[in-house]
């Protein structure tokens, strides 16, 4: 299969601005536009009850989100896009991977480690007001990301962590289980924008130094005009790479632009110049949008009928997934234990190819006969990915070439034949692929 599963989830506890936009849901809608690719993008609100316990804030920031992916062009009859709290198959698979997830590993996580260092620091119980919800947040974003078999999760740094943990989480269950799950990765676009906030630091709601989105034409132009600047006098040239303001201009202009305003500061362009100019730049890229989301935002209820029909289409896919995790686990259908057992002998009397990955951080694969005799040992390679993708080709029947016991694929060399195998055994165990 080579379409790409892109999955991302978007905690409803904020009002969207222009950092969002321009930083996750802008290049995300572009990405969403591109042949071979499958986009699954949610609304986060399990995740929100862990930020706020204000359930108007959670309800308002769902409505928003929703509506300002639609006025940013997302196409809902292309991608998948859902509530996270309408697929009730995610909490139960956040269960079933909670039996899986080591104690340690979240102990791990960064959010509930500052929690705890801060609680130190200040000499009060290490758990003081730290929830479950936070300790298990790794957990139910690993159901999110495996529920729907995703390869790439575009996440910003801070979380790719959490994508690791997701990985970990999955590897533990197919190893027990069988391989049921997809081991993400974590997708960092560097030429994606971190946008700066007023003051000059990443634009985040945690400095309320943000720009929301869809603020209204006044609004928008009075904090622009508030962005912090030097004091140098119109006429003095001013350093465009450690301005915030040229950031955010570059972020909404063509290159073209972007020289042209570089040699304007150059040239000394005063602070309320440029200013004027940025207003103009982002007003001319917001307007139509904020005209559609003000549409979207008065008319609830259609934003509603979106999310439903997401959810089912969502729902198409978990629900049959978390059926085969149920009968995988054993939370099976008593009277069918008997056809269970002998359709899972069945099912492990077959080849089977094994990926996982060695201390020397590459990724290998090896395939092994229906009794677990090794017939290939794959090379290593530097992503899952890659080592996945030759697995594919194998189980696809792709033709290779054997120079002694090194199979070669597409000029590479992939694989060594184990001991005493031969070439016919190892097609014959490839054979087993073919449907
Ligand atoms: N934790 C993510 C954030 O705060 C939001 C999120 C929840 C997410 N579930 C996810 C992101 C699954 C990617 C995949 O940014």
């Amino acid at each position: 299969m080579s379409v790409q599963r892109v999955l991302t989830g978007i905690t409803t506890s904020g009002t969207p601005h222009l950092g969002n936009y321009a930083g996750a849901i802008r290049p995300a809608v572009a990405a969403s536009r591109q042949p071979g690719v499958e986009s699954f993008y949610f609304l986060a609100d399990y995740h929100a009850l862990i930020k706020t316990t204000d359930p108007l804030r959670v309800q308002r920031s769902t409505l928003e989100i929703a509506a300002t992916w639609i006025a940013a062009g997302l196409d809902t009859d292309r991608v998948w896009f859902y509530r996270q709290s309408d697929i009730p198959e995610i909490p139960e698979l956040t269960w079933l991977l909670t039996c899986v997830a080591g104690k340690g590993l979240l102990n791990r996580a960064h959010a509930y480690k500052a929690a705890v260092d801060k609680n130190t620091a200040e000499g009060v119980d290490p758990d003081a007001g730290v929830n479950m919800g936070l300790y298990m947040y790794p957990v139910l974003m690993a159901a999110d990301i495996l529920m729907f078999k995703a390869h790439s999760v575009p996440v910003g740094r801070d979380q790719i962590q959490h994508i690791e943990m997701a990985r970990d989480m999955a590897g533990s269950f197919n190893h027990l289980y069988g391989e049921h799950f997809v081991l993400p990765e974590a997708a960092i676009d560097a030429s994606v924008a971190t946008l700066p906030g007023l003051d000059g630091r990443k634009m985040s709601k945690s400095y309320d130094n943000t720009i929301p989105l869809f603020a209204p034409t006044a609004e928008l132009k009075r904090l622009i005009f508030s962005i912090v600047t030097d004091s140098k006098a119109p006429g003095e040239p001013k350093d465009a790479d450690g301005s915030a303001l040229f950031q955010l201009y570059q972020a909404f202009s063509t290159a073209e632009e972007t020289r042209a305003m570089r040699t304007a500061f150059d040239e000394g362009i005063a602070w309320g110049e440029a200013k004027q100019a940025l207003f103009e730049k982002i007003e001319a890229a917001v307007a139509p949008m904020r005209e559609h989301y003000l549409v979207l935002i008065a008319e609830p209820a259609r934003i509603e009928k979106h999310l439903h029909e997401g959810a089912a289409k969502a729902r198409a896919i978990a629900t049959p997934f978390l059926g085969e995790l149920r009968r995988a686990v054993g939370l099976r259908n008593l009277a069918s234990v008997a056809g269970e057992a002998k359709a899972e002998k069945a099912k492990t009397a077959q080849p089977q190819f094994k990926q996982y990955r060695e201390a020397d951080g590459r990724f290998h694969f090896k395939l092994v006969d229906a009794d677990g005799r090794l017939l290939l040992q794959g090379e290593g390679f530097a992503s899952p990915r890659e080592a996945g993708a030759v697995v594919a080709a194998l189980k696809a029947g792709s033709a290779f070439e054997m120079k002694e016991a090194a199979l070669w694929l597409a000029g590479a060399q992939v694989a060594m034949l184990a001991d005493g195998v031969d070439e016919a055994t190892l097609c014959a165990a490839l054979g087993a692929f073919a449907d």
